[in-house]
């Protein structure tokens, strides 16, 4: 399923790895308190303040970032020299201060104590290096976001020159799953300048959702929800020769998608707001899902069943949920940025449930499933 060496298959003591991640991760912009906004500013006059910016950011969902574990802790395990690890954060013009990857940093230094976690404000040149050599053995340097440089999306050799000599790293190793999908200095160019191959989160997702459309065990059930048909279309099509079962909800099933397709079954009754609104799939569609979903050795879910983010409208989504991940006899495979994120949320809150996969790829888990190019894997060297 996988053809790509990892981290498993090469020579690891001594050597100083950079490693791509992809820690874009939520983030919501904190306020400092009011009477803490007023001693830091100046009071211009008769009770009037200048409001001084926001304080800090925080990020809202580790899951990318605890995802990254498996690897680092077998890079570590196999007495790598140094790991320097590069990221984006977000879509930023240029610099911008609030998409820093410092906070990642600070949060991977909780989730790995023990170990030296440093930041450099930087992604290439002699700060980096120094930051390197100042690493003990061992430690882990986390560069600044790679997007701060517009060289990195370009895709530009040179830049990705500079990320491997600052860094003095002697192998790439991928696991930034979710950028897989992007061709660019971090995913691609670097691919040419050094032995490449997948770390672990790379490799699991990449196997699991391959598996899904070559050789799923059977019954295998899809479930299919979220807002635009054009874009759950190309999955429909493409699952449809595939899957045993399909169901629709979603917006696109209260947008009255149909299908005459015996294979496909759609939601026909919903939970309406006041105005009519029809906001998530009823219990008769819910009852509907899960009957196919109880048959089911393998489940694919992408696309919530409701409007989840008003908890009113959240129902469908919780049970299945619920039900896949207190059924880990079922292969539970939760694909697309929104129907992680909930199953994530719910996960929290639930700590028992398990699911097989909840990928981490939200664009590139789609891309992979429908068959698309993934620039970011082409290019890792072949297994033997
Ligand atoms: C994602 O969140 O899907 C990845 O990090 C890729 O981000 P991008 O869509 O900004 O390239």
């Amino acid at each position: 399923m996988f053809h790509k060496k990892t981290i498993r298959d090469v020579e690891l003591a001594d050597q100083v790895i950079l490693l791509r991640a992809d820690y874009n991760v939520p983030l919501a912009t904190i306020h400092a308190a009011a009477d803490e906004l007023a001693e830091n500013n100046e009071l211009t006059n008769a009770g009037e303040v200048t409001l001084a910016a926001p304080t800090s950011v925080e990020i809202t969902s580790d899951f990318r970032i605890r995802a990254s574990l498996p690897t680092l802790q077998y890079l570590l395990a196999h007495d790598v020299a140094k790991i320097v690890i590069i990221s984006h954060l977000g879509r930023p013009k240029g610099k911008e201060d609030s998409l820093s990857l410092r906070p990642v940093a600070e949060h991977l230094a909780e989730l790995l104590p023990g170990h030296v976690i440093n930041f450099v404000d930087e992604i290439t040149g002699p700060e980096v290096a120094a930051a390197v050599e100042d690493l003990p053995e061992g430690g882990i340097l986390l560069l600044e976001n790679l997007r701060f440089d517009p060289r990195e999306k370009a895709n530009d050799a040179d830049f990705a020159r500079e990320l491997v000599d600052f860094s003095g790293a002697q192998l790439f190793v991928q696991d930034g799953f979710a950028v897989t999908h992007r061709e660019q200095a971090s995913t691609a160019a670097i691919t040419k300048l050094l032995p490449s191959v997948a770390g672990l989160l790379v490799e699991k997702e990449v196997t699991m959702l391959t598996r899904a459309v070559q050789d799923p065990a059977r019954p295998f059930t899809v479930v299919i929800g979220g807002a635009k048909v054009t874009d759950k279309q190309p999955l429909i099509d493409k699952f449809l020769p595939i899957a045993d079962h399909l169901a629709v909800g979603g917006k696109i099933a209260a947008d009255g998608y149909t299908s005459n397709n015996p294979k496909i079954y759609v939601a026909t009754d919903f939970d309406e707001d006041g105005a009519g609104e029809k906001l998530d799939i009823g219990p008769v569609a819910t009852t509907e899902v899960i009957d196919l979903v109880q048959q089911s050795q393998t489940v694919l879910w992408n696309g919530v069943l409701g409007k989840v983010e008003d908890a009113a409208y959240a129902t469908s989504s919780t049970i299945l949920a619920k039900y896949l991940g207190e059924n880990p006899a079922i292969t539970s495979i939760i694909c697309g940025g929104d129907t992680a994120g909930f199953v994530e949320g719910l996960c929290a809150e639930n700590p028992d449930l398990q699911f097989s996969l909840i990928s981490t790829g939200g664009g590139a888990a789609l891309e992979l499933l429908s068959g698309g190019m993934m620039p970011g894997l082409e290019n890792l060297a072949d297994k033997d």
